[in-house]
């Protein structure tokens, strides 16, 4: 399973690339709003440190607008893949920009349906949001299970990112019921890492070493 993280904190993604585990970058406008930066020059910034799909997500809500904005991003960089939020008009520009070759991640994606729809217009990623279905007590992860049981009933060649995830377990869970990948906040990649038998272990290692290690 590939991990993207979720973020346009650009110290965040440069000490995530470091540890060599992602594989892209999803942002949206209020992650960029929380960085109270440029946002193209966010962007073109995150392009100077992973090379893997970087999502950036359009703000105009008719296809015509949608598009325009799109064109404009895909100038930064080859690895800039389009977000747009799963509208009417947002399927208008996800089958536009899929024939210009632009690839596209339906985002706010909250039912089976909505991921269908977004993936038969060509969408390249769809993004389903767990945690905000939790948060109004609807279960995220069966939206991941159904997506994933949907899409690979049909053979579907669009890429499931598993998103809005909040807690470790998601990105686990997600990997089981077949997610393609999850979008995960820098917190959470630090929290996977994290055990406390690692660290125990670690340490009688390395006390153990110290009664040998001059012998
Ligand atoms: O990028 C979309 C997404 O992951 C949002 O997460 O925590 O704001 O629901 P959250």
């Amino acid at each position: 399973m590939q991990l993207f993280i979720d973020t346009a904190n650009v110290e965040e993604i440069r000490e995530a690339a470091q540890l060599g585990v992602i594989a892209g970058v999803t942002t949206n406008p209020t992650l960029i709003a929380r960085e109270g930066r440029n946002f193209r020059e966010v962007i073109t910034e995150i392009t100077e440190i992973v090379d893997g799909p970087i999502s950036a997500e359009v703000v105009g809500t008719t296809k015509e607008d949608m598009v325009s904005e799109a064109k404009e991003l895909v100038k930064i960089d080859n690895n800039i893949v389009i977000k747009i939020p799963l509208i009417p008009e947002g399927l208008k520009a996800i089958k536009e920009l899929a024939q210009m070759g632009i690839k596209t991640n339906a985002t706010l994606i909250f039912s089976v349906n909505q991921a269908i729809l977004a993936a038969n217009a060509g969408a390249t990623y769809v993004s389903p949001f767990v945690g905000r279905l939790d948060d109004i007590s609807h279960d995220g992860m069966e939206l991941i299970a159904d997506v994933c049981q949907v899409f690979y009933n049909y053979n579907y060649t669009t890429q499931i990112i598993a998103a809005s995830i909040r807690d470790p377990i998601h990105i686990a869970q997600a990997a089981k019921l077949g997610a393609h990948i999850a979008t995960v906040p820098y917190k959470l990649i630090m929290q996977m890492c994290k055990h406390p038998l690692t660290d125990l272990g670690l340490e009688s290692f390395l006390k153990d070493w110290e009664q040998v290690k001059d012998k």
